[in-house]
């Protein structure tokens, strides 16, 4: 186990050692209910790029959406309050539970979103054509194989009604904190596991981030998303790519 430090720079611990498939849930309930070492981890408003681009979504009441490793859902209950019925799909017990007590008090965004327990490593519990948008807002850099990879898209991409939205956010090789773990021996290659919570996340080129949706999607919009945050109580240039992208027939 791995110490938490509130400096990158004072890191002391030893490099862990690689996961070779997509993170454990045990690592993610506890990043939710103790560490909350990812700035978004507490966060109650919606990610900072699916506000980018909020403008270029044409939200419809009757749509069914998709968020995808959903967290304690900040984005679940901003999309619910368009008027979209949301599925919710985490594998994290802690976050899901947060996710009900944030809902319980409303009644009509509870009547909207459904959170459920499932991992993503599995074929979804969903028919092929059941959204009209899938978020994945920092959950595919998660996957860190081919194998997994390919098959997150290919379930996106199964899921999704033809012309379906898939809106994605990633970090990319260029993000400071990321970086700066990478650069200390904190992963190898593009895969970096933070030492404050164990967790590993695969960082991004363009080139092969849209190689991923290729297959499947055809880009709408793609945008490098650039801001300040503080993680561990110190600011970082973070790096992102957003992107919307269009289902295939
Ligand atoms: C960085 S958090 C992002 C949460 C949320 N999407 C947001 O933007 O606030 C990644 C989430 O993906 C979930 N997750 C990671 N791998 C998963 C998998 N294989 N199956 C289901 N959920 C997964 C984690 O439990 C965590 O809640």
């Amino acid at each position: 186990m791995f110490q938490r430090t509130d400096e990158l720079g004072s890191v002391n611990s030893s490099p862990p050692p690689l996961r070779e498939a997509v993170a454990d849930p045990v690592l993610w309930d506890r990043e939710y209910r103790d560490l909350l070492v990812i700035p978004s981890s507490d966060r109650r408003s919606p990610s900072k790029s699916l506000l980018l681009f909020d403008h270029l979504i044409d939200y419809k009441p009757t749509w069914r959406v998709l968020d995808s490793g959903s967290g304690p859902g900040r984005n679940s209950i901003y999309v619910a309050r368009k008027g979209c019925t949301v599925f919710a799909l985490d594998f994290s017990p802690v976050a899901l539970e947060r996710l009900r007590t944030a809902i319980a008090s409303n009644a009509s965004t509870r009547s909207r979103i459904h959170p459920l327990a499932g991992t993503l490593q599995r074929h979804l519990p969903f028919a092929a054509g059941t959204f009209d948008l899938t978020i994945d807002s920092y959950v595919f850099c998660h996957a860190l194989t081919d194998c997994t990879k390919l098959h997150i898209m290919n379930e996106y991409h199964r899921t999704l009604r033809e012309d379906g939205l898939l809106f994605s956010v990633v970090f990319s090789l260029e993000d400071e904190y990321y970086a700066r773990l990478l650069s200390s021996g904190f992963g190898s290659g593009q895969t970096v596991t933070d030492p404050a919570n164990s967790i590993s996340k695969y960082l991004y080129s363009e080139e092969e981030l849209l190689s991923a949706f290729s297959a499947k999607f055809t880009i709408r919009y793609f945008s490098k998303f650039r801001f300040y945050d503080f993680a561990l109580g110190s600011p970082y240039l973070r790096s992102t790519y957003v992107s919307l992208l269009q289902a295939r027939p």
